[in-house]
């Protein structure tokens, strides 16, 4: 039996050149350095094809730090490049590893690798790793996405790996789940006991999730054009954040409890049909203001690739029966923003009505990014005698984050999930049999679009995605809330 409970004292970073390192990894675990979070003899030893030497790798790192860490965490930056060291492996021939072993040296107390590489080098990286050792004893792996592109490719996947690494050392990143709102989610739903009786199709009418984006394409032409909204979006985050407001309580916070409950709602989501899909790709438009070029035009081509997605989803479950979870996310639209709307339903009765006053349902807006705050609406009388009739208005009861915790450092989500990787936690991972319940909804969207040679429609750049979302939830008398 491996022993799965382990501080790892070598981090071994894949890819530690690419964007990811220089703009979160790098970062975040400079900000974890200062704050006294790493073990002082962790070694981290990156790794990438690019052939640079351990000096140059610093410097690399240096310039990613004072580019994407804020100075004021910045502190200990020259110790901590310190513990950085570089060797250059193409992935894809078995050599370099064993320059790579002797570089980590001694890992009897704790290897952990995080591995973000195209999915094309998966096998070809975890082989490399066999052949130099590197996958033995207290070694564990952190996998980044995209793990495949469908329910097949990303079983291929999770086999590859599972002959090196059992499931418990295998972590799989959705950075969503390593968000401080995003945790806050469970705190709010298990750890109050006013929302729990009301958390069911009894009292919530639907669910609304959005998850809008301003950038374009930016600099991943290729991968999102293979991608699309739905694999690049909804497959992971979106469906991980549905799993967390639809699943059951799990008894504790610890992995297996969590999991085990976010698996059955990923389990219970109804096959979507052909109308409870919307596509769409952006056009030339402006966005706060400034005009920016339509999806084609940026990618230099003409293509199908979907850079918008609304879908109408149903949990099939007593609890959930009949609510429909709206979701939809995209490039390019009029602002960043992440939330969740949960819904109620009118009160049964209103006594006001006979006096003129008309009732709003109450509805919760959980603001994740960038305003991370939770936002509970209330009706109340609108103060006055009332001669001519009572009068009721919707008032927010207002819990902004930074300002209940302005104590508190707001942390980059891949520090926590660095430390979970380093320490071994894997309640904010994704377990393989959600990942694949994932893909079998999303291959089911996507056979649909195949067999009716669906495009993805038209809108400009700066608006709410094709008129057809906005139909989508209307028709059935919902309006997406875009405030
Ligand atoms: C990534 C997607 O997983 O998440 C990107 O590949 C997207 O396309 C990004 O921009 C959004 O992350 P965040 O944390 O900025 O909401």
């Amino acid at each position: 039996m491996q022993d799965r409970k382990f501080t790892a004292d070598r981090l071994l970073l894949f890819g530690a050149t690419g964007d990811l390192s220089q703009r979160m990894l790098l970062p975040s675990l400079c900000a974890l350095h200062n704050d006294g979070l790493l073990a002082s003899d962790l070694k981290i030893v990156g790794t990438a094809r690019s052939e640079m030497s351990t000096a140059e790798y610093r410097n690399f790192a240096r310039e990613a730090l004072e580019k994407y860490l804020t100075p004021n965490r910045r502190g200990g930056m020259a110790d901590f490049l310190n513990r950085l060291s570089y060797v250059p492996v193409d992935a894809t021939t078995p050599e370099g590893y064993d320059q790579l072993a002797e570089e980590i040296g001694d890992y009897s107390d704790g290897l952990a690798i995080f591995l973000s590489t195209a999915p094309s080098l998966f096998e070809a990286t975890i082989g490399g790793l066999e052949h130099a050792g590197l996958t033995e004893g207290k070694v564990r792996i952190g996998l980044e996405k995209p793990l495949g592109t469908d329910l097949k490719s990303s079983e291929e996947i999770n086999d590859a790996v599972a002959k090196a690494f059992d499931e418990s050392r295998i972590f799989r990143i959705d950075h969503y789940l390593g968000k401080e709102t995003v945790q806050n989610l469970l705190a709010l739903r298990f750890a109050n006991i006013m929302l729990e009786p009301v958390w069911n199709s009894n009292y919530i009418e639907h669910v609304q999730i959005t998850v809008a984006e301003t950038v374009g394409l930016e600099s991943r032409v290729a991968y999102y054009d293979d991608s699309g909204a739905l694999r690049d979006m909804v497959q992971n985050h979106m469906l991980q954040l549905l799993a967390l407001v639809a699943m059951e309580p799990p008894t504790s916070f610890d992995a297996t409890a969590v999991r085990d409950e976010k698996v059955k709602v990923l389990r219970a989501l109804r096959h979507a049909s052909g109308e409870e899909v919307v596509t769409g790709q952006y056009c030339a438009g402006a966005v706060s203001g400034q005009s920016v070029p339509g999806y084609d035009e940026e990618l230099g081509k003409d293509s199908d690739t979907e850079t918008f997605v609304a879908i109408k989803a149903h949990v099939d479950n007593w609890r959930w029966r009949g609510v429909p979870f709206y979701l939809r996310t995209g490039k390019r639209l009029p602002k960043r923003v992440t939330e969740i709307v949960v819904q109620f339903r009118c009160v049964p009765h209103s006594i006001f009505e006979g006096r003129g006053a008309r009732t709003h349902p109450n509805r919760l807006v959980i603001g994740i990014q960038p305003q991370e705050n939770i936002q509970l609406t209330m009706m109340a009388k609108v103060p006055g005698l009332g001669r001519e009739g009572i009068r009721l208005r919707p008032v927010p009861l207002d819990i902004a984050m930074p300002d209940a915790f302005s104590d508190k450092v707001r942390r980059i989500a891949y520090e926590r999930l660095l430390l979970d990787l380093i320490e071994g936690d894997q309640t904010l991972f994704v377990r393989r049999d959600e990942v694949e319940a994932q893909w079998d909804w999303i291959d089911a969207i996507r056979d649909r679009w195949d067999e009716h040679g669906m495009t993805p429609k038209t809108y400009s750049a700066g608006t709410w995605g094709p008129s057809a979302a906005i139909a989508l939830t209307e028709r059935d008398g919902v309006t997406w809330h875009d405030e």
